[in-house]
């Protein structure tokens, strides 16, 4: 008889959580003018906004963090930080950042220019953003299926190695500064890449000379997947199977707050040492001194042990399992959601949940309302406002954060879902009042079209 997956913890510390009643939570979701992002955290009873930054440390992490060697050039906590990066991640120059995005600014205003083309199985927000920033094109070439919410697929991560051909061929190589494979996929839905994609992507990549990066976000899970799903895989521990994602590629960008287990956090990795030296030249304008990159030495000894731990096999079964019962558990039920449940994630297909209401008048930030309305939960959209008219998704991201709520929690939270789907007929659509010139979900006001 198999068994209930259970939290592979117990909990030492305890952090409560506050209620709101029905009324108050109108009031508050009209002040924060319909954008979840503007409420106060306080005011939320499950926090799925995101599943970055947001996770539970671990005693091993918390006792790692009293040995911090806070000097602020050649650090100890350096050393066991690029020591336990280099053993999973293999890549010979280790550039620690405040959080990803800071790898991503720094890599992309060394590498990329006007004019040229940067592809993507899905670029994240803020890896658009800052490609667009220097000038060049942010281009997301996932598979066919990939772009089918409700479609089944191992690895709907995966990226269109025809099209990333016929674009190379298009634009030159020598208009394309890097090629980088995000996993997992988050925003295609949290899914995975499989190896045998990587290994496909990195020959036409080394074929024509253009680097190959990983954002390696969520590696482990994406690991994980492969152990699951991919034949050939399911012997190897999730840290041989990263150790090997990583091998067919030059680099990474890395946010820790993900799978790095880490409240804040990032690295930048490459095997091109001039180009890691201009980097470094860069972080110290902004970021800081190498050997710390923005991160008190206490962070950095968190990440060493992070790295290390979101590889370990007992809790990414329960991770992987955990965000599972949540998807299928709605989706039983009829809720359209992207197929099959993500690793970190669940993605609500608002356009398939709300039919009435049209992608201008937002579906997902509506029903992202409606689910903090019914039950205090937060979530977020990623669709037409994130992404503007072009969003070929309007999703609706219930993130998932690690080690921190229970079955019990998610069992409310699939209550809360099936009684606004019960309801859905009532959800009304939004229109904008603010925007901001980019980036605009972060602080966007809108108000009910009715
Ligand atoms: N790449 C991916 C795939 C991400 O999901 C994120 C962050 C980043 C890069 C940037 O990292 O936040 O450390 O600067 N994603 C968070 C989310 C914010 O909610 O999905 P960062």
């Amino acid at each position: 008889m198999s068994r209930t997956i259970i939290e592979p913890f117990r909990i030492k510390s305890i952090e409560p959580i506050r209620w709101t009643t029905r009324e108050e939570r109108e009031d508050l979701l009209r002040a924060a003018h319909y954008n979840l992002f503007l409420l106060s955290a306080e005011d939320v009873l499950i926090d799925l906004l995101t599943d970055s930054g947001t996770g539970a440390m671990s005693t091993r992490q918390w006792s790692a963090m009293m040995n911090g060697d806070e000097s602020y050039a050649g650090s100890k906590s350096f050393d066991r930080f690029r020591a336990s990066v280099e053993a999973i991640f293999g890549y010979r120059q280790v550039i620690p950042t405040h959080q990803g995005r800071a790898a991503e600014r720094i890599l992309f205003s060394l590498i990329a220019k006007k004019g040229d083309r940067v592809p993507n199985n899905t670029h994240f927000d803020t890896t658009r953003a800052n490609i667009e920033f220097v000038g060049a094109e942010a281009i997301d070439l996932p598979i066919a299926e990939g772009r089918e919410p409700r479609l089944k697929h191992p690895f709907k991560g995966n990226m269109d190695v025809c099209a990333l051909e016929r674009l190379i061929d298009r634009v030159g190589a020598e208009h394309v500064p890097l090629v980088m494979l995000t996993v997992t996929n988050n925003s295609g839905g949290g899914q995975p890449v499989s190896m045998e994609n990587i290994r496909q992507v990195s020959q036409v990549s080394r074929q024509h000379k253009i680097p190959l990066y990983f954002d390696a976000c969520r590696f482990a899970e994406n690991a994980y997947f492969i152990k699951l799903r991919e034949p050939g895989f399911q012997s190897k521990t999730p840290k041989e199977i990263a150790q090997e994602m990583f091998s067919y590629a030059d680099g990474c960008t890395m946010s820790a707050k993900k799978d790095g287990m880490a409240n804040i956090g990032g690295f930048l990795c490459t095997n091109d040492d001039h180009l890691a030296q201009r980097e470094k030249d860069l972080l110290i304008l902004s970021e800081g001194y190498p050997t710390y990159g923005g991160l008190a030495g206490r962070d950095l000894e968190a990440i060493a042990v992070g790295i290390e731990e979101a590889l370990e096999e007992d809790y990414l079964h329960y991770r992987i399992a955990s965000t599972a019962y949540l998807g299928n558990h709605i989706a039983d039920q009829g809720v359209p959601i992207v197929e099959p449940p993500g690793g970190h994630a669940i993605y609500l297909d608002a356009r398939g949940f709300l039919p009435h209401i049209p992608s201008s008048e937002f579906p997902g930030v509506a029903l992202a309302g409606a689910l903090y309305l019914e039950g205090g939960i937060r979530s977020v959209e990623i669709g037409t406002l994130m992404f503007g008219p072009a969003a070929q998704m309007d999703l609706v991201r219930l993130a998932v954060p690690r080690r921190v709520y229970t079955q019990s929690h998610i069992d409310y939270v699939v209550e809360v879902i099936l009684q606004v789907w019960a309801k859905r007929e009532q959800i009304r659509g939004l229109r904008l009042s603010y925007e901001a010139p980019f980036l605009r979900h972060f602080t966007a006001r809108l108000e009910s079209v009715s």
